[in-house]
C-alpha cells in the first residue's frame, strides 16, 4: 500500500460503500494510518492509497502515539455552520495548497470498524475542515477544485505541471 498522487485516477472516482466490517477492513485501515504519518498528514483516505471504499482515517496530531486515531466508514455530514477560509494541502498533490472556503463547524455520522454508528462533533476549524476534506476524497473530489477563485490559475497551472511531469516552481 502507498499513496497515490495526482493525477492518479483512483483520486477522481467515487468510492463505494462498505458493507462487509470484516478483518480485512480493520487491517487495511491498520496500515494506512503509517503512511499518513510518514507523509506528515492529519487525514487520509482510501482512494488515497487506490482502496476505492468509502473509509477515511484522522488524526489531528499528525503524528504515532499522540492524538487520537479515528477511522470513519461511510461517513456523511448531518450537520454544518459556519464559513472559513483557510490554506489547503493534500497528501496526494504534494508542494501544492491554496485557500479552500469549508463550513467551520460540521456533525459527522459514521460506523467505526466494527459496524457501529456514531457521531461526532468537530472541535476546531481544523477539524471540521480535515473532516469535509476527508469526506471529499470518496467522491473523488480534491481541494483544488475547491480553492477561491482569485487563486485558480496559479492552481492549475501547477497541476499542468505536475501532469506533464515537470517540477512546480520551475518554468
Ligand atoms: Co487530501
Amino acid at each position: 500500500m502507498k499513496i497515490v498522487l495526482y493525477p492518479d485516477p483512483n483520486l477522481l472516482q467515487e468510492a463505494a460503500p462498505v458493507e462487509e466490517f470484516d478483518s480485512e477492513l480493520r487491517e487495511k485501515v491498520e496500515e494506512m494510518f503509517p503512511l499518513m504519518y510518514e507523509a506528515k498528514g492529519c487525514g487520509l483516505a482510501a482512494p488515497q492509497v487506490a482502496w476505492l471504499l468509502r473509509v477515511f482515517i484522522v488524526n489531528l496530531a499528525g503524528e504515532a502515539g499522540k492524538g487520537e486515531e479515528k477511522a470513519y466508514v461511510n461517513p456523511r455530514i448531518v450537520e454544518k455552520r459556519g464559513t472559513v477560509v483557510a490554506e489547503e494541502g493534500c497528501l496526494s498533490i504534494p508542494g501544492v495548497t491554496g485557500p479552500v472556503r469549508r463550513a467551520s463547524w460540521v456533525r459527522i455520522e459514521a460506523s467505526d470498524l466494527a459496524g457501529k454508528t456514531f457521531q461526532e462533533e468537530s472541535t476546531s476549524e481544523l477539524h471540521a475542515r480535515v473532516l469535509q476534506h476527508e469526506l471529499d476524497h470518496l467522491n473523488g473530489i480534491l481541494f483544488v477544485s475547491k480553492v477561491v477563485p482569485s487563486q485558480q490559475k496559479l492552481i492549475l497551472k501547477k497541476l499542468r505541471e505536475m501532469r506533464e511531469g515537470v517540477p512546480a516552481g520551475r518554468a
